[in-house]
């Protein structure tokens, strides 16, 4: 899907041309921004590696890229890993021992890390040491490895699924939010002249209106509404050609796909609007619950045309409306 805020293999070559380098570059996101880059000179000022940083929110948004600025700006250097990718606790020490002092370890996904992995992660970022087993059975016994002191920057998408005892060791967490219209408009911008592309103010600030708040569809748009400009257009980029390239991929105004529209027509017509759980959605959509709640249901609630109550989801007025269909009267009703 265009407008997926999940990586694919194409993202990650255009990822590596696109991404911000430093703080400078890095588009929005400015509290954040200010919060870290006081952190790295304190840090620096006490001749100290900096704490263990935690970064959330919805895919696309620009962990991955932030964790490397930091990396960058600290003048350190940077391993990167995920969650699922550390099956066991070998895997884990192996990464550990062979850090030096000051280096980042990056975990993405680390949501995703298994129980037994997190638990020797503790001891590791607390007092940056390894408990290591040696041999089997009776005769087994614990021996404890100091490590580099390094520090680890954790992504995720879902903060709730992190355990407590992991959320606590570090020593920031920050949320990154979806960016304003104004600053897709300077990430599309700065993306087109990297990219060389022609494009004027107009195709601009359709592409920002159009790409989910999220650079990374943003990107993957300008990508694409470029390919269709080559070929349908004079190679420029302007509103109409950037609106016909849209409709083609099928991309509305707001930004939504033909499976966000699904997802809230369904709700609609199955679930009297809801509410709904979020795995009777799933089933009767054929979409993943993972996939619902990582890529299409932040923006569907950015936008306002879903809440999740205690209840379910529920589609809102404005989701009614954005899908051609009057609000229920005694929904109305309800809400006074
Ligand atoms: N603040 C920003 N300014 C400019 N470009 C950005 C910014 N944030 C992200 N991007 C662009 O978007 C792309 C995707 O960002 P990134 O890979 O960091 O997202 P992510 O949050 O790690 O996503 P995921 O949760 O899928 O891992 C980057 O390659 C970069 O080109
Ligand atoms: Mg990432």
């Amino acid at each position: 899907m265009i407008t997926s805020s999940q990586e694919n293999q194409e993202d990650i070559v255009l990822d590596n041309t696109l991404r911000p380098q430093r703080f400078e570059e890095y588009v929005g996101q400015e509290k954040v921004k200010k919060n870290l880059r006081i952190f790295i000179e304190a840090a620096k000022k006490r001749g100290d590696v900096i704490e263990h940083v935690l970064l959330y929110g919805p895919a696309g948004l620009g962990k991955t890229t932030l964790a490397n600025i930091i990396a960058k700006e600290t003048g350190v250097n940077i391993r990167v890993t995920s969650g699922p990718a550390i099956e066991r606790v070998g895997d884990l020490g192996s990464i550990l021992t062979n850090l030096q002092d000051g280096d980042i370890l990056f975990i993405d996904e680390i949501h995703r890390l298994n129980k037994i992995v997190e638990e020797v992660l503790y001891p590791a970022m607390e007092d940056y040491k390894l408990d290591v087993i040696i041999g089997k059975g009776p005769s087994a016994r614990t021996l404890q490895l100091d490590l580099p002191k390094f520090t680890l920057i954790g992504a995720t998408t879902r903060l709730g699924a992190l355990s407590n005892p992991l959320r606590n060791r570090f020593g920031a967490i920050h949320r990154l939010e979806f960016y304003t219209e104004d600053e897709m408009e300077k990430i599309i911008g700065r993306s087109g002249k990297i990219l060389e592309i022609e494009m004027d103010e107009e195709g601009c600030k359709e592409i920002a209106r159009c790409s989910r708040q999220t650079p990374r569809v943003a990107n993957r748009i300008l990508k694409r509404v470029r390919d269709y400009t080559q070929v349908h257009g004079n190679g420029k980029i302007d509103r109409a050609v950037a609106r016909e390239a849209l409709e083609m991929l099928d991309v509305d105004h707001f930004g939504l796909e033909p499976t966000d529209r699904n997802i809230l027509e369904t709700i609609i017509q199955k679930f009297k609007g809801g509410p709904v759980g979020i795995q009777t959605i799933a089933a009767a959509t054929s979409e993943e619950i993972e996939t619902i709640e990582d890529v299409y249901e932040p923006y569907l609630i950015q936008l306002g045309f879903l809440a999740r109550t205690p209840r379910g989801r529920v589609v809102t007025e404005n989701g009614y409306k954005h899908l051609g269909h009057d609000f229920p009267m005694e929904k109305q009703k309800s809400l006074v």
